[in-house]
Formats: C-alpha cells, sequence, structure tokens
C-alpha cells in the first residue's frame, strides 16, 4: 500500500493544515524550542528547532515511521539482509565498518573475515606508499597516486580526502592525490603534464569495472605511461596501475596480475562503497590508521542508528524532517550549507547519494507513487554561497529547506603556529555567520519594500564537535541512514539505481552512429539535426 494512503498521512496533512499559515518565529513564543528539538549522540548535534514543525508534528512524524515499520527495516539493513530486491541483492556497506568480532551472513558464511582481509591487504599497499617502498619502474619512489574513478567510485574518496586533507600523520610521506572523472578527459589532461611518469600511480577503480568515463581514462593513463616510460606494459601495470572493482575477472583481463587488485563485494553499492577498498586513496591521503578511525566514526552511528529509540535516533529524525518539508510543505528543493571550505566536496557527494539512491517513482511494490521523493539535493559551502545564492533562500520565489553543517572547533593542528589565533578567530566568524543565516531565515525582518525578509524558511543545523576523522565518518553514516529511512517511508528501494542505465546504452549506440557517419536520419529531428551540425562544423 502507498504511504500515502495510510491513516496517519491524512492526520499528517490535517496538522499541516493547522501549521501551514503560522509563521516559524511564532513557534518560538512557547520556550524551549532548542531543549524540545535538538538531539545528540557520537559528536554530532542536530538542532532541528528551525523547521515548521511543533511536538505534535514530531509524534506524528514519529508515528508514520512505525506505520511504515521503520525499526523493523533497520534491523534487516544492520544485519545485512536481503533488501536490494530490484538488483537481487544484499545490502551490505554497513558491513564494511563492522568490527572484527561482528557477525553477518552471506549465502551461509559469515562476511567479516573476507571483509578485513582485504582491508588487511589494503592496508598493506597503503603502507609500501605511504613508506615510500612502492617504487615505479625505475625505481623511484611513487609521490603522486591518481584516482581514475566516476560516480561513487569518485565522490566519496574525492569528498573524504578533502575533508580530512589535515590528517596526513607527519611520519608518513605526503603522497600528493589527484582525482580525474570525466569522461572526456579533460580533468587527465589537465593533471598529466604536471605528473613524473616514473613517481606516478593509478587507481582504477570502479565496482563493475564496465563503466566507459573510467576505462576510457585509464586507458589514456596508460598510453602516456607507455609513451614515457618505454617499458613493456604487464611491467608498467604492476608498478604504476592498482584496480579496485568487485570484477576480478575484468581487472585481470585488463591485465591486472592478483597483487595489484583490490575486491569488495558485489553487495556495496557504488555510493556507499568508500568505507572499503574504494576508499583506497582516502587511505592514502590519510594513512591507514585515520582511514580505521574513519571506519569507526561510521560504525558509532551505526551503533546509534540501530539501538537509540526512534525519537532519538538522529539519521530517523533528519530523514522524517526531510518528510515532512517535501510531502507536507510542498519543498522541493534541499541546500546542504557546510561552513568549512574543506567540506566543498560534501553537497556534491550527497547529490549522487540522496538523488541516485531515492530519486525513484516506481514502490518496491511496483506501484507509480502519487507523492514526491527525493527533493532536488544541491549545495555549496556555506560563507561561498553567501555571496552567490543567498539571496534567492532569502528573498527568492522558491522555498529551499537547509542543513546548516559546521564544527564547533576547528582543525587542531595549524602551520604555521603563529596563525593559530587567527585560525580560531576565522573559525568564530565562520561559526557567527553560519548561526545569522539560519536565525534570518527562520525570523525574517520588519523592513519594507526591496529590503524586506520573510523569513519562515526551514532549515537544521548540524553542529560537528570537530572535524575528525571519527566525526566525518559518524556525519556520512548520518545521511546514508537518513536516505534509507526516506526510502522505506516511500516504499522504494534505495539501492539500485537503473534510472542511469539507460543513458549509458544510447550513448553507446550515438557514438556509434556519430563515429560511422550515418544512421543519425533515423532520430528524432532534434538529435538528428545536433549530430549532423557537429559533422559538419567539428575541426578534425
Ligand atoms: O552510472 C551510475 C553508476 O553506476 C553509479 O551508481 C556508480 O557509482 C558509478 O556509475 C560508477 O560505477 P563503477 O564504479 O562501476 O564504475
Amino acid at each position: 500500500m502507498l504511504i500515502n494512503k495510510k491513516l496517519i498521512w491524512k492526520v499528517l496533512k490535517n496538522h499541516f493544515n493547522e501549521l501551514k499559515d503560522i509563521h516559524i518565529k511564532t513557534l518560538f513564543n512557547k520556550g524551549h524550542r532548542f531543549k524540545f528539538f535538538s538531539r545528540e549522540a557520537v559528536g554530532i548535534t542536530l538542532d532541528f528547532s528551525k523547521q515548521k514543525i511543533s511536538l505534535k508534528t514530531l509524534n506524528l512524524l514519529l508515528e508514520l515511521a512505525k506505520e511504515a515499520e521503520v525499526s523493523k527495516a533497520i534491523n534487516k539493513l544492520m544485519s545485512g539482509n536481503y533488501i536490494n530486491v530490484t538488483e537481487n541483492r544484499h545490502v551490505l556497506h554497513t558491513a564494511l565498518r563492522s568490527n572484527k568480532k561482528a557477525y553477518i551472513e552471506l549465502n551461509g558464511k559469515n562476511i567479516i573475515p573476507q571483509i578485513h582481509a582485504s582491508l588487511n591487504k589494503m592496508s598493506n599497499i597503503v603502507n609500501l606508499l605511504n613508506y615510500g617502498k612502492w617504487k615505479g619502474v625505475n625505481g623511484k619512489i611513487i609521490t603522486d597516486v591518481v584516482n581514475i574513478g566516476v560516480g561513487g567510485s569518485d565522490l566519496g574518496p574525492k569528498m573524504i580526502s578533502m575533508a580530512l586533507r589535515g590528517f596526513m600523520s607527519a611520519d608518513i610521506c605526503n603522497i600528493n592525490v589527484h582525482f580525474a572523472s570525466t569522461i572526456d578527459g579533460t580533468q587527465l589532461f589537465d593533471i598529466l603534464p604536471n605528473l613524473n611518469p616514473d613517481t606516478t600511480l593509478f587507481i582504477y577503480s570502479s565496482k563493475s569495472f564496465t563503466t566507459i568515463d573510467t576505462q576510457i581514462n585509464a586507458d589514456t593513463a596508460l598510453i602516456w605511461l607507455k609513451n614515457n616510460l618505454n617499458k613493456p606494459e604487464d611491467i608498467i601495470k604492476k608498478h604504476h596501475f592498482i584496480g579496485v572493482s568487485t570484477n576480478t575477472d575484468k581487472m585481470t583481463k585488463w591485465g591486472l596480475n592478483k597483487e595489484n587488485q583490490l575486491e569488495f563485494l558485489d553487495e556495496v553499492g557504488g555510493r556507499y562503497s568508500l568505507w572499503g577498498a574504494i576508499g583506497l586513496i582516502i587511505a592514502i591521503r590519510i594513512g591507514m590508521k585515520n582511514f580505521l578511525r574513519l571506519l569507526s566514526g561510521a560504525s558509532n552511528m551505526d551503533e546509534h542508528f540501530r539501538s537509540a529509540s526512534l525519537e532519538n535516533n538522529l539519521p530517523v529524525i533528519l530523514a522524517l524532517i526531510g518528510i515532512w518539508n517535501i510531502n507536507f510543505l510542498n519543498i522541493p528543493s534541499h541546500v546542504v550549507l557546510p561552513y568549512d571550505g574543506h567540506l566543498k566536496f560534501l553537497p556534491s557527494y550527497l547529490q549522487q547519494l540522496e538523488m541516485e539512491s531515492n530519486g525513484k517513482s516506481i514502490t518496491n511494490d511496483s506501484q507509480l507513487v502519487d507523492y514526491f521523493t527525493c527533493p532536488i539535493i544541491w549545495g555549496e559551502v556555506g560563507p561561498n554561497g553567501q555571496h552567490a545564492f543567498y539571496q534567492l533562500l532569502h528573498q527568492g520565489t522558491q522555498s529551499v529547506s537547509c542543513d546548516f553543517i559546521v564544527s564547533i572547533n576547528p582543525y587542531h593542528e595549524i602551520k604555521p603556529e603563529y596563525l593559530r589565533d587567527r585560525l580560531n578567530m576565522q573559525h568564530l566568524l565562520v561559526l557567527a555567520n553560519c548561526f545569522a543565516q539560519s536565525r534570518i531565515l527562520m525570523l525574517g525582518n520588519n523592513d519594507n519594500s526591496h529590503k524586506h525578509y520573510f523569513g519562515n524558511k526551514p532549515s537544521s543545523t548540524i553542529l560537528l564537535n570537530t572535524i575528525s576523522p571519527e566525526i566525518i565518518g559518524s556525519l556520512i553514516a548520518l545521511y546514508e541512514h537518513k536516505v534509507f529511512v526516506q526510502g522505506i517511508i516511500w516504499g522504494i528501494n534505495s539501492f539500485d539505481q537503473w534510472g542511469v542505465e539507460l543513458g549509458k546504452k544510447i550513448a553507446n549506440e550515438t557514438y556509434s552512429i556519430m563515429t560511422s557517419g550515418h544512421g543519425a536520419d533515423i532520430l528524432d529531428d532534434s538529435s538528428s539535426n545536433l549530430i549532423k551540425y557537429v559533422w559538419n562544423n567539428i575541426k578534425n
């Protein structure tokens, strides 16, 4: 049954009518909103008091979660159950951060030892690189690593590598990391001239090992190495490539020997994969110790998600607030605003996590939904956004809900030391800006005409105790679980992504037409003329 056919949905709709004309600022008249509408767990505080909700709203939303059997679903997820039915798979990303003593079964076998064996292999590779023991074909120490991957094989690793860039240990080599994802090669072509082929290693990162974007970039990187190193291809691959995939056959076929392959489970979705072998570049960047701290932070959030009551459960609350905003307040757009320059890739990472997971219209029992599912997710580093698009947030005609994300404390380490006071001062400034923006969005002002701010715009503030591998791990797991709970309530499978497959097929067909020089006429008038226009105007 579609969730909106349940009685609780109707009750929530009626309740919305009670609240719809009330300005959020008047909800503050009752006092103690922060006390009633904030929750804390594992170093993260969620303040949702600036949302357009009352205690009654919260209770009804919790009823909704109960109706949708969210607790049962959480147990299934956390025990690695068969829940990705449309892809005929179990869901096992949380197993990647489980400790050695955990027991999670797949096909009658505990998969935890396999996961830890893969982590050990990864750790060996990371240590060889971090201690200057991995050499290129000419005996030179590797100084630069390029991750070639796209989607989940790029966004998560890039986001975390940037978020935790201050966590490189002093006792290991400072390896430069680079990312190339785009099929046009522009990123790779930009990077290559600044790299020394003797000291560069590429990670060929692709869950399927069939993604054309990644294949094409890896082949280009190989051509570059072959041209510069003058050694046989297999020797070059041994010294300058590591493959990360679930598809060992394809890795072997491409010429990677077993030592250069890191394997992971099919049951880990691409956008949920940074916690294992796909996170290799993260571990190279921040060291294996810090990578394990990242996993333990995610595991802390998993434990909270598994054990906290629904009303105290951070991911559940975040999910319910999102549902309230999109399904009842009809706010179709949600902006993520990290107040930290190092979290600049968080919005694009969350775009894939949320939109690829929940941007769906067909339920698990094949019904077409008649309610909104995932909103449009977008975002930018908050302080920069203030000088760009906040105008629309404050005075535009579109409704947008916001997540502000900021840490209480800045990085512990800062060099040179004499800049510490400046860092602390700048950090207070960023906190002040963050709090000011959410306050204005909620309150508005009484000025007239062009200076009028309406206020009444809902936001949540996610306060991190600090930026550390553990807290970042917890933060990302918080969002993963939020997405899961929303998928459960909407009745959709958050773990497939059929909506990207047709594009791949048609792109292949279009490429054949474009390279063969015929076949354009059978396409629609726009596509066929675009192709012909290119044929007539392309320079080479
Ligand atoms: O096309 C979408 C997608 O399949 C994502 O789900 C995935 O993260 C990305 O492509 C990359 O896939 P792969 O890691 O298999 O190359």
